[in-house]
């Protein structure tokens, strides 16, 4: 169902300590605001409008980048101040208007959704939760079954502080009626701020019914307001993300020590070690095998692969049964055939290895096509660079290049040629000859040492 999204992130953010604004921290890689944008996109469209404020150009600018609108809030006179700025960029035509808070990122399209179904567009949905320590919360105040007021937690009596039910700051409220009672909201408490908590109080003298909808879990309601706490949903966050694998088959060394920045999709029998960190959009094939310490952004691993401990993989493509690593860098556009192997301090860059090449050591590849079998000797680089534009370097099927030689490219090297070790080779080398381009070795008969000549005293 199209709706209102209105979403406050216009507060400082004092705890965090921080120049940036609160709301473009980040949390598994995404800021906060655009893990509550993504909330809202997946409800369905419609109408999303962020409060900015603190910050406000940069918090504009995330907005703008997710097809949001804004309003900026100056100064900030309290919650309700707030949804009052964003009244007229509500969308009539949408009957449900949702209030969502920036610094809640882990709220759940779900649970959102069922509050904009309990709403339904003629009552208004508070989503609550009961807590064990409900301190700096805004009380649920009940007659019998029903929902009469939100209290402040400063505003209340030392028996309304007794309550657990608390106002997790998200509800779903008919637009129309939402437009017109925002506006008549007081600031006649001890904050003197226009909460927009007292809308509850104008709906029970309205007539209107206020339900209250429990959160699952507190996770996707608890709010960020510093490090430690930034800290502590980013664990929950990545525990959740570990166990949804785990069900799923993986088998992680150790929940507590992994990280997904992005998405990661697995097949079957997948293994994972410690400290590893996933980031932008992973796939790792069945049999995939990651080391400890391993960092694999945007990449593809296939079937039966093993990545080595402390390699860093970017951009990247690994063929069925490679062994990476260890202390392998794969950079944008490695395309890694099957059965490639790629040994330690190897770096390849846009480059393509067909089906069992091999670069054991110490190497460099940039904008190379390498081909089936070819083995890649250690210390050898592609010299790509000219200095002003990048060339390419093409090997052949079965080409052995000894080690230490530098391929300055545009070069082409023939199927099945042998590069002599140590040659620097800027002219094309014929297939299935050994080429050599380094100075002859020679021995100088009788050659004697230099001695040390002793000073006299
Ligand atoms: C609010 C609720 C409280 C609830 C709690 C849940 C009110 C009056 N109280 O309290 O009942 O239990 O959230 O966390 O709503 N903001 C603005 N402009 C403002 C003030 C705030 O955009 O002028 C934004 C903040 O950036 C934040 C959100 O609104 O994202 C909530 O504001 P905050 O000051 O944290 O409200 P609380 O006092 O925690
Ligand atoms: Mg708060």
């Amino acid at each position: 169902m199209a709706l209102n999204v209105v979403i406050m992130a216009a507060g400082k953010g004092t705890r965090m300590k921080s120049a940036l604004p609160k709301v473009l921290h980040r949390l598994a890689g995404t800021s906060l605001l655009q893990h509550v944008l993504n909330a809202a996109a997946a409800l369905g469209g419609g109408r999303t409008v962020v409060i900015t404020g603190h910050g406000a150009e940069q918090v504009e600018a995330a907005a703008a980048a997710s097809g949001a609108a804004f309003v900026r809030q100056m100064p900030q006179l309290g919650t309700g101040h707030a949804v009052q700025q964003a009244v007229p960029a509500l969308d009539d035509r949408h009957a449900i208007t949702l209030i969502l808070n920036g610094d809640v990122p882990l709220i759940r399209a779900e649970t959102a959704a069922a509050l904009v179904q309990a709403c339904g567009g003629s009552q208004l949905a508070l989503l609550t939760i009961e807590l064990a320590d409900a301190t700096g919360y805004g009380r649920i105040v009940r007659e019998g079954p029903s929902v009469r007021a939100i209290v402040e937690h400063k505003d209340a009596t030392p028996a309304q502080r007794e309550i657990r039910e608390v106002y997790t700051g998200i509800m779903a409220a008919p637009t129309a009626w939402l437009k017109r009672r925002v506006m008549t909201l007081s600031n006649a408490n001890v904050q003197q701020e226009y909460y927009l908590t007292d809308l509850v109080a104008l709906a029970v003298a309205d007539g209107l019914t206020v339900v209250a909808a429990a959160a699952a879990s507190d996770t996707e309601v608890l709010g960020v307001n510093s490090p430690l706490q930034l800290a502590d949903l980013e664990r929950r966050y990545q525990r959740a993300e570990a166990e949804r694998l785990m069900e799923a088959g993986v088998r992680l060394a150790d929940p507590a020590r992994f990280d997904v920045r992005g998405r990661l999709d697995c097949g079957s029998d997948v293994e994972i070690d410690i400290n590893c960190v996933f980031e932008g959009e992973v796939r790792l094939d069945d049999g995939a095998r990651i080391g400890a310490n391993c960092i694999i952004r945007d990449a593809r691993i296939g079937a039966g692969a093993v990545i080595h401990p402390f390699t860093h993989i970017e951009g990247a493509q690994v063929g069925a049964g490679a062994l990476i690593g260890p202390f392998a860098r794969l950079r944008p556009g490695a395309e890694l055939g099957s059965d490639v192997h790629i040994g330690n301090f190897v770096e390849v860059k846009n480059s393509t290895m067909a089906r069992g090449a091999k670069a054991n050591h110490l190497a460099y590849l940039g904008d190379a096509t390498v081909g089936e079998r070819v083995n890649y000797g250690a210390g050898s680089i592609t010299a790509n660079y000219d200095g002003a534009n990048k060339h390419r370097t093409v090997i052949g099927n079965d080409v052995h290049i000894g080690s230490n030689s530098v391929l300055r490219a545009p070069v082409t090297i023939g199927a099945g040629a042998t590069i002599g070790a140590g040659s620097v080779i800027g002219k094309d080398a014929p297939a299935g000859e050994l080429t050599v381009a380094r100075a002859r070795q020679v021995t100088i008969p009788g050659w004697h040492r230099p001695q040390k000549v002793s000073k006299k005293v």
